[in-house]
């Protein structure tokens, strides 16, 4: 079994530690993955970016036997967690595992797109005095982090059973 992951900020890299050390299997980012065998067992883990699980489909094409997924996200819950199955065609079992965002460890284009919904979020702020414009705001701004080992027990239980 091999974790094949991806992050852009780190906190799916960090669950994917976390879960390597549970199984005693490796953890490889994606993009050094490329001499492991197609058919090896592997759990893939990566973040959601609107709504798209990146590098999903690169890891389709890549392994023949994804056992299960883990999508790493602040906004999706549980019950949202059909529609990401849906828009990313998942097949295999899917787990969500709360992530941590903060601006400062954004590179590039990911960190123009916050500054810009950041920005948006203000101005809406400024017109009306929507609670959760306010409480994404503030996210922006003091950062969040929500990464537990314990988010990844359903995964382990699911993996054992
Ligand atoms: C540009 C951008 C878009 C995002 N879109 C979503 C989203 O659609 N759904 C969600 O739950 N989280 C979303 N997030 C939150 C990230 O999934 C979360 O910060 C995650 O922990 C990032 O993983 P990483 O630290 O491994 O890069 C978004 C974050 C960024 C920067």
């Amino acid at each position: 079994m091999t974790i094949i992951y991806s992050t852009n900020a780190g906190s799916t890299e960090r669950y994917a530690k976390m879960l390597s050390e549970k199984l005693s299997c490796p953890a490889v980012k994606i993009n050094k993955a490329g001499d492991i065998d197609k058919n090896e067992e592997v759990i893939f883990m990566s973040w959601l970016m609107s709504g798209t699980l990146q590098d999903y489909s690169k890891a389709k094409e890549m392994f023949n036997n994804i056992r299960a997924v883990c999508a790493v996200g602040l906004f999706t819950t549980e019950d949202k967690l059909a529609e990401v199955t849906e828009k990313n065609a998942i097949g295999e079992e899917l787990f969500f595992l709360h992530g941590a965002f903060n601006i400062n460890n954004l590179t590039g284009m990911y960190k123009m797109m916050m500054g810009m919904a950041m920005k948006m979020i203000k101005a809406k702020l400024k017109e009306s005095n929507d609670p959760k414009a306010n409480e994404m705001a503030d996210m922006f701004e003091k950062g969040i982090d929500l990464v537990k080992e314990e988010e990844l027990d359903k995964v382990v239980e699911f993996l054992n059973a």
